[in-house]
């Protein structure tokens, strides 16, 4: 699984553009589906299993984008200014590379930086691709980036850009491997545009209609030094998300998912996001409404290149959505 969440990450695929990133997860999942589907906004729809009498139809949804940038002028001097696709964080950009779609590098440089602590926005900000004219520079306006940055391990943890989603759409992928038999009508949906707001749950999940919805997603943490105050840590388990800014999760979801990691022995944490969201409020949002949740994968240093989770937990998220999908499912 490691060799796989390798080429996840490093394989660029900012919103809108997901068609490297879906050919990866195509040919993953190929074998293992009983019908696959690419709608029209390019989500990748694989079903497993059909509906029994105690089954149900559900959709769980990994984004396979990944924030990123795109080009909006080229100076004479060959200098590329940007604006972000996704959340961006300032703080994060200068001195970092982008590799554009067409494979070619880029560092991230700034305007004069008055005072050392104040971060200047990315419209003080240029790619460098290494031109010295507009004229020999070959990005154009419109031309995509993400940041480049290669996975390394530390223990059990893992640091990579593009964790957010990509350890998801990782977790998917084996979960469609190993689910050998259940009751439901099973839709894994690897989505796209969610960093720019959850556009193509949107659609995937108008078209897929399911009864119980799942998100997986990876979430803040409250464990680093002076940090945002909230109870999720790396390697306590996979986090059930209760709120977040974008949703409340239907409790009859939540202690569903909390019984059964109880049932299971798999650790788990209780997740309150003051700031984010996920395809999971795409889900419950449409037609009349469904049931929804999100399964949390905890994650340092989120939207910024150096995207940090702990291998465990993504173990734990993977046997707790096996044993979510196993049996009849009763909402009380
Ligand atoms: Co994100
Ligand atoms: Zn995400």
């Amino acid at each position: 699984m490691k060799s796989l969440i390798n080429k996840l990450t490093q394989t660029p695929g900012p919103p809108g553009y997901e068609g490297q990133i879906r050919q990866i997860v195509l040919a993953e999942i190929k074998d293992y589906a009983d019908e696959i589907r690419v709608d029209n906004l390019g989500n990748l729809i694989a079903r497993k299993g059909s509906k029994s009498d105690k089954g149900k139809r559900i959709m769980l949804a990994a984004h396979m984008d990944e924030i990123g940038v795109i080009a909006t002028h080229i100076d004479e001097d060959g200098f590329i200014r940007f604006t972000n696709i996704g959340g961006v964080f300032p703080r994060y950009a200068p001195g970092g590379r982008v590799r554009f779609l067409d494979g070619t590098p880029g560092v991230i440089g700034t305007e004069k930086i008055e005072s050392s602590y104040k971060v200047p926005p990315l419209s003080k900000m240029y790619i460098d691709v290494g031109a010295s004219s507009q004229k020999d520079c070959h990005i154009n306006v419109g031309d995509v980036a993400v940041f480049e940055r290669p996975l390394t391990e530390m223990g059990d943890r893992m640091v990579s850009k593009a964790m957010d989603d990509r350890i998801s759409v990782a977790i998917l992928i084996e979960a469609l491997k190993k689910l050998k038999q259940t009751p439901h009508e099973i839709y894994f949906v690897f989505s796209v545009q969610e960093e720019v707001g959850v556009r193509g749950a949107t659609t995937a999940a108008f078209g897929v209609d399911p009864e119980i919805g799942l998100a997986i997603d990876v979430t803040r943490t409250g464990d680093t030094p002076k940090g945002i105050t909230m109870e999720v840590s790396l390697g306590s388990g996979p986090a059930i998300k209760v709120k977040d800014s974008g949703m409340i999760s239907d409790p009859r979801v939540v202690d569903w998912m909390v019984k059964t990691a109880q049932k299971a022995k798999i650790p788990y944490q209780l997740e309150v996001l003051e700031r984010g969201g996920t395809d999971a409020r795409a889900i419950q949002l449409t037609r009349s409404g469904v049931p929804a949740g999100c399964l949390s994968i905890p994650c340092r240093y989120v939207h910024s290149p150096s995207e940090m989770v702990d291998f465990t937990d993504v173990e734990n998220a993977l046997n707790l959505l096996l044993a979510l999908l196993k049996d009849p499912i009763v909402l009380l």
